[in-house]
């Protein structure tokens, strides 16, 4: 399995066990997270995501991504939803925008938490977690699809997941540049230009190794069915 996607399964099962404490006991001790290969931002806490792409450059932009998949879905994902599809609890981070002034509502609210009447609705991360987990964690909700994003997809996605299955690829370059081109259609709600989808996550791992094909059908597999 990918990287990002076992992530991604282990933080929701990991988010489970929380989950019930969180019942049991109200506080839950946040999570750390690693954020040793993203570069430094200093000290200073910035108004901007230093993670975006056209600022940081591709691979730290992936990196960020797939750390702040692991760091939103251990530590936010009980009230904002996993894959930040918030369930109602909570606002539905997808939607913030992906520009300054987004950032610094986020940022705002990350490092402070939010206590309304001295009942603490929100947790404050600035301290425990960081600065640049507080930016991966940015990074990764501003990619999430918008609701029904594959909808449009879904039928070649589909016949993609199955020939890929089958394990008979005859093209398997023409297979991956197909899905790259599919995730760049597939919409952010907040206006980031490149969403994180399984459309994207498949074509990152598909080469001409047979193995990968069957990794690249269970993402498809996973995330086409959690679409409907
Ligand atoms: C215990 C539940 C809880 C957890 C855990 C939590 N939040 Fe929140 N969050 C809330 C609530 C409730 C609000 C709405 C507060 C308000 O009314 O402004 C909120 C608001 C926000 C907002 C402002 C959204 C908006 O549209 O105004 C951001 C950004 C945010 N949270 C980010 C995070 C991040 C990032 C994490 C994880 C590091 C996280 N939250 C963890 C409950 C939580």
């Amino acid at each position: 399995m990918s990287k990002i996607f076992l992530r991604g399964a282990l933080a929701a099962v990991a988010l489970l066990g929380v989950a019930q404490m969180a019942a049991g006991h109200g506080d839950v001790t946040p999570q750390p997270v690693n954020t040793d290969a993203l570069p430094d931002v200093g000290e200073e806490w910035l108004t901007e995501n230093p993670y975006r792409e056209e600022k940081a450059g591709y691979e730290t932009w992936l990196t960020a991504v797939q750390i702040g998949s692991s760091g939103f879905n251990q530590n936010c994902a009980r009230c904002h939803g996993l894959g930040a599809v918030s369930g109602g609890l909570a606002p539905d981070l997808r939607f913030l925008e992906a520009s300054e002034y987004g950032d610094e509502w986020f940022v705002e609210r990350f490092q402070h938490g939010y206590t309304q009447d001295g009942t603490t609705k929100m947790p404050a991360f600035g301290e425990v977690l960081g600065q640049k987990a507080g930016w991966a964690i940015r990074t990764y909700i501003e990619t999430r699809p918008e609701d029904g994003a594959l909808d449009a997809h879904s039928e070649r996605l589909h016949a993609i997941r199955d020939e890929l299955a089958s394990g008979s690829v005859q093209d398997p370059a023409a297979l991956k540049s197909e899905l790259e081109g599919i995730s760049k259609e597939v919409k952010t709600a907040s206006g980031a230009p490149v969403s994180d989808s399984v459309a994207f996550e498949a074509s990152l791992i598909l080469t001409d190794k047979p193995e990968t094909w069957k990794e690249a059908a269970d993402i498809l597999t996973v995330g086409l069915s959690a679409s409907h």
